[in-house]
Protein backbone atom coordinates (compact mmCIF):
# COMPACT_ATOMS: atom_id res chain seq x y z
CA UNK A 1 0.00 0.00 0.00
CA UNK A 2 1.33 3.16 -0.98
CA UNK A 3 0.73 6.15 1.28
CA UNK A 4 1.21 10.35 0.29
CA UNK A 5 0.74 12.78 3.07
CA UNK A 6 -0.51 15.91 1.47
CA UNK A 7 -0.78 18.22 4.64
CA UNK A 8 -3.14 18.72 7.85
CA UNK A 9 -5.22 15.63 7.72
CA UNK A 10 -5.35 14.86 4.02
CA UNK A 11 -3.52 11.55 2.57
CA UNK A 12 -3.77 9.47 -0.78
CA UNK A 13 -3.63 5.65 -0.56
CA UNK A 14 -3.02 3.61 -3.33
CA UNK A 15 -3.17 -0.23 -3.78
CA UNK A 16 -3.49 -1.63 -6.98
CA UNK A 17 -6.77 0.09 -8.61
CA UNK A 18 -7.65 1.91 -5.29
CA UNK A 19 -6.96 5.46 -5.00
CA UNK A 20 -8.01 6.94 -2.71
CA UNK A 21 -8.24 10.40 -0.51
CA UNK A 22 -9.32 11.16 2.75
CA UNK A 23 -10.33 14.30 3.78
CA UNK A 24 -9.17 16.45 0.57
CA UNK A 25 -8.14 20.04 2.39
CA UNK A 26 -5.89 20.93 -0.49
CA UNK A 27 -7.12 24.89 -1.96
CA UNK A 28 -5.83 27.20 1.20
CA UNK A 29 -3.67 24.68 2.91
CA UNK A 30 -0.70 26.11 3.41
CA UNK A 31 1.05 22.78 3.81
CA UNK A 32 -0.48 21.23 0.57
CA UNK A 33 2.50 20.19 -1.97
CA UNK A 34 -0.52 19.29 -4.42
CA UNK A 35 -2.80 21.02 -6.52
CA UNK A 36 -6.22 19.97 -7.11
CA UNK A 37 -5.27 20.57 -11.25
CA UNK A 38 -3.03 17.88 -10.97
CA UNK A 39 -5.22 15.33 -9.82
CA UNK A 40 -6.96 13.52 -11.64
CA UNK A 41 -7.08 9.37 -10.86
CA UNK A 42 -9.00 9.32 -8.47
CA UNK A 43 -11.50 6.32 -7.20
CA UNK A 44 -12.76 7.09 -3.69
CA UNK A 45 -12.51 10.10 -1.60
CA UNK A 46 -13.22 9.59 1.90
CA UNK A 47 -14.59 12.65 4.02
CA UNK A 48 -14.65 12.16 8.24
CA UNK A 49 -16.72 15.54 8.75
CA UNK A 50 -17.86 18.48 7.24
CA UNK A 51 -15.15 21.04 8.45
CA UNK A 52 -13.99 22.95 5.84
CA UNK A 53 -10.05 21.39 6.69
CA UNK A 54 -11.47 18.48 5.62
CA UNK A 55 -14.34 18.91 3.20
CA UNK A 56 -12.18 20.81 1.70
CA UNK A 57 -11.83 20.37 -2.40
CA UNK A 58 -14.06 17.02 -2.41
CA UNK A 59 -16.62 18.85 -4.88
CA UNK A 60 -14.40 19.52 -7.61
CA UNK A 61 -12.07 16.80 -7.35
CA UNK A 62 -15.25 14.32 -7.06
CA UNK A 63 -16.41 16.24 -9.95
CA UNK A 64 -13.26 16.24 -11.97
CA UNK A 65 -12.59 12.14 -11.60
CA UNK A 66 -16.08 10.60 -10.89
CA UNK A 67 -14.97 9.37 -7.43
CA UNK A 68 -17.17 7.70 -5.04
CA UNK A 69 -17.50 10.21 -1.96
CA UNK A 70 -17.66 7.78 1.35
CA UNK A 71 -18.89 10.14 4.43
CA UNK A 72 -21.94 10.10 6.87
CA UNK A 73 -25.55 10.29 5.54
CA UNK A 74 -25.96 14.52 6.68
CA UNK A 75 -22.77 15.10 4.58
CA UNK A 76 -23.25 12.68 1.47
CA UNK A 77 -27.04 14.72 1.23
CA UNK A 78 -25.09 17.55 1.02
CA UNK A 79 -23.00 16.54 -1.45
CA UNK A 80 -25.67 14.64 -3.52
CA UNK A 81 -27.16 18.27 -4.00
CA UNK A 82 -23.58 18.88 -6.01
CA UNK A 83 -24.51 15.93 -8.80
CA UNK A 84 -21.45 13.66 -6.69
CA UNK A 85 -21.47 9.90 -6.59
CA UNK A 86 -21.95 9.26 -3.04
CA UNK A 87 -22.00 6.33 -0.69
CA UNK A 88 -23.10 7.37 2.70
CA UNK A 89 -22.65 5.08 6.10
CA UNK A 90 -22.41 6.20 9.87
CA UNK A 91 -20.91 5.27 12.83
CA UNK A 92 -20.59 1.64 13.49
CA UNK A 93 -21.54 0.63 10.09
CA UNK A 94 -18.72 -1.64 8.30
CA UNK A 95 -19.58 -2.53 4.88
CA UNK A 96 -17.61 -4.47 1.89
CA UNK A 97 -16.61 -2.49 -0.82
CA UNK A 98 -15.08 -3.37 -4.46
CA UNK A 99 -11.23 -2.78 -2.88
CA UNK A 100 -12.49 -4.13 0.32
CA UNK A 101 -14.35 -3.26 3.80
CA UNK A 102 -14.87 -0.03 5.52
CA UNK A 103 -15.96 1.12 9.12
CA UNK A 104 -17.15 4.01 10.40
CA UNK A 105 -15.40 5.01 13.61
CA UNK A 106 -16.50 7.78 16.34
CA UNK A 107 -15.04 10.99 17.03
CA UNK A 108 -15.64 13.39 19.69
CA UNK A 109 -15.66 16.68 17.80
CA UNK A 110 -18.09 19.25 15.84
CA UNK A 111 -19.31 18.35 12.18
CA UNK A 112 -21.04 21.82 10.63
CA UNK A 113 -20.41 22.90 7.08
CA UNK A 114 -20.17 26.36 6.68
CA UNK A 115 -21.72 27.68 3.31
CA UNK A 116 -22.78 30.88 1.94
CA UNK A 117 -25.82 30.97 3.90
CA UNK A 118 -24.35 30.03 7.28
CA UNK A 119 -23.11 26.88 8.73
CA UNK A 120 -25.77 23.74 8.09
CA UNK A 121 -26.00 20.37 10.04
CA UNK A 122 -23.27 17.42 9.16
CA UNK A 123 -24.24 14.81 11.11
CA UNK A 124 -21.43 13.12 13.53
CA UNK A 125 -18.12 13.30 13.23
CA UNK A 126 -16.27 9.97 12.65
CA UNK A 127 -13.12 8.78 11.18
CA UNK A 128 -12.65 5.18 8.99
CA UNK A 129 -11.11 2.21 9.30
CA UNK A 130 -9.96 1.42 5.53
CA UNK A 131 -9.05 -2.55 4.91
CA UNK A 132 -7.48 -3.22 1.44
CA UNK A 133 -6.00 -6.23 0.90
CA UNK A 134 -5.64 -7.14 4.27
CA UNK A 135 -3.96 -3.94 5.45
CA UNK A 136 -5.84 -1.45 8.35
CA UNK A 137 -5.76 1.87 8.18
CA UNK A 138 -7.00 3.86 10.75
CA UNK A 139 -7.83 7.61 9.94
CA UNK A 140 -8.98 9.27 13.21
CA UNK A 141 -10.38 12.69 11.72
CA UNK A 142 -10.50 15.08 14.22
CA UNK A 143 -11.10 14.09 17.47
CA UNK A 144 -10.64 13.79 21.14
CA UNK A 145 -9.43 11.21 23.23
CA UNK A 146 -11.90 8.57 23.64
CA UNK A 147 -12.10 5.56 25.64
CA UNK A 148 -13.67 4.40 22.25
CA UNK A 149 -10.31 4.00 20.88
CA UNK A 150 -9.44 0.64 23.07
CA UNK A 151 -11.98 -1.18 21.15
CA UNK A 152 -9.91 -0.53 18.37
CA UNK A 153 -7.39 -2.44 19.63
CA UNK A 154 -9.44 -5.54 18.48
CA UNK A 155 -9.15 -4.49 15.37
CA UNK A 156 -5.43 -5.13 14.94
CA UNK A 157 -4.84 -1.84 12.67
CA UNK A 158 -1.91 -1.49 10.98
CA UNK A 159 -1.29 2.12 10.48
CA UNK A 160 -3.27 5.28 12.60
CA UNK A 161 -3.09 8.06 11.25
CA UNK A 162 -3.84 10.30 14.43
CA UNK A 163 -4.30 14.08 15.40
CA UNK A 164 -1.60 15.38 18.11
CA UNK A 165 -2.21 19.09 16.90
CA UNK A 166 -4.18 20.25 20.19
CA UNK A 167 -6.85 22.88 20.34
CA UNK A 168 -9.51 21.05 18.45
CA UNK A 169 -8.18 17.69 18.44
CA UNK A 170 -6.34 15.13 20.76
CA UNK A 171 -2.65 16.75 21.71
CA UNK A 172 0.56 15.48 21.67
CA UNK A 173 -0.20 13.62 25.38
CA UNK A 174 -3.49 12.63 24.69
CA UNK A 175 -2.53 11.30 20.72
CA UNK A 176 0.32 9.23 23.18
CA UNK A 177 -2.33 7.78 25.41
CA UNK A 178 -4.67 7.01 22.01
CA UNK A 179 -1.80 5.03 20.49
CA UNK A 180 -1.10 2.87 24.02
CA UNK A 181 -5.43 1.94 23.55
CA UNK A 182 -5.29 1.40 19.87
CA UNK A 183 -2.38 -0.73 19.84
CA UNK A 184 -0.97 -0.44 16.30
CA UNK A 185 1.76 -1.27 14.03
CA UNK A 186 2.46 2.37 13.03
CA UNK A 187 1.58 5.47 14.00
CA UNK A 188 1.45 8.83 11.90
CA UNK A 189 0.93 11.93 13.35
CA UNK A 190 -1.44 14.54 11.32
CA UNK A 191 -3.41 18.12 12.02
CA UNK A 192 -0.35 19.94 13.10
CA UNK A 193 1.72 23.39 12.13
CA UNK A 194 -0.88 23.86 9.67
CA UNK A 195 -2.13 26.98 11.40
CA UNK A 196 -0.40 28.60 14.27
CA UNK A 197 -2.85 27.49 16.83
CA UNK A 198 -2.08 23.78 16.46
CA UNK A 199 1.27 23.29 17.35
CA UNK A 200 1.88 20.07 18.88
CA UNK A 201 5.19 18.64 18.10
CA UNK A 202 5.73 15.70 15.78
CA UNK A 203 9.14 14.72 17.39
CA UNK A 204 8.10 15.05 20.98
CA UNK A 205 5.29 12.99 19.72
CA UNK A 206 7.60 10.04 18.37
CA UNK A 207 9.80 9.81 21.56
CA UNK A 208 6.72 9.54 23.63
CA UNK A 209 5.41 6.89 22.08
CA UNK A 210 7.08 2.89 22.94
CA UNK A 211 4.17 0.59 21.92
CA UNK A 212 5.14 0.92 18.19
CA UNK A 213 6.98 2.39 15.65
CA UNK A 214 6.05 6.35 14.25
CA UNK A 215 6.28 7.40 11.13
CA UNK A 216 6.77 11.46 10.73
CA UNK A 217 5.58 12.23 7.01
CA UNK A 218 6.60 16.01 5.63
CA UNK A 219 3.76 17.10 2.88
CA UNK A 220 4.48 15.60 -0.18
CA UNK A 221 6.34 12.21 2.11
CA UNK A 222 5.42 9.15 0.75
CA UNK A 223 5.44 5.71 3.01
CA UNK A 224 5.25 1.97 1.63
CA UNK A 225 3.45 -0.70 3.80
NI1 LIG B 1 -12.74 19.61 12.42
MN1 LIG C 1 -9.71 19.89 11.42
Amino acid sequence: MKLRFLGHSCFYLEEGSFKALIDPFITGNPQSPASVDEIDEITHIFVTHGHGDHLGDTVPVAKATGATVITNHEIGVYLEKFGLKVHTMHIGGRVKMDFGTVKMTPALHGSGITTEDGMIYGGNPGGFIIEVNNKKIYHAGDTGLTMDMKLLEEEKIDIALLPIGGNFTMDVEDAVRAVEFIKPKVAIPMHYKTFPVINGDPYEFKESVDVCDVVILNPGDEYNY
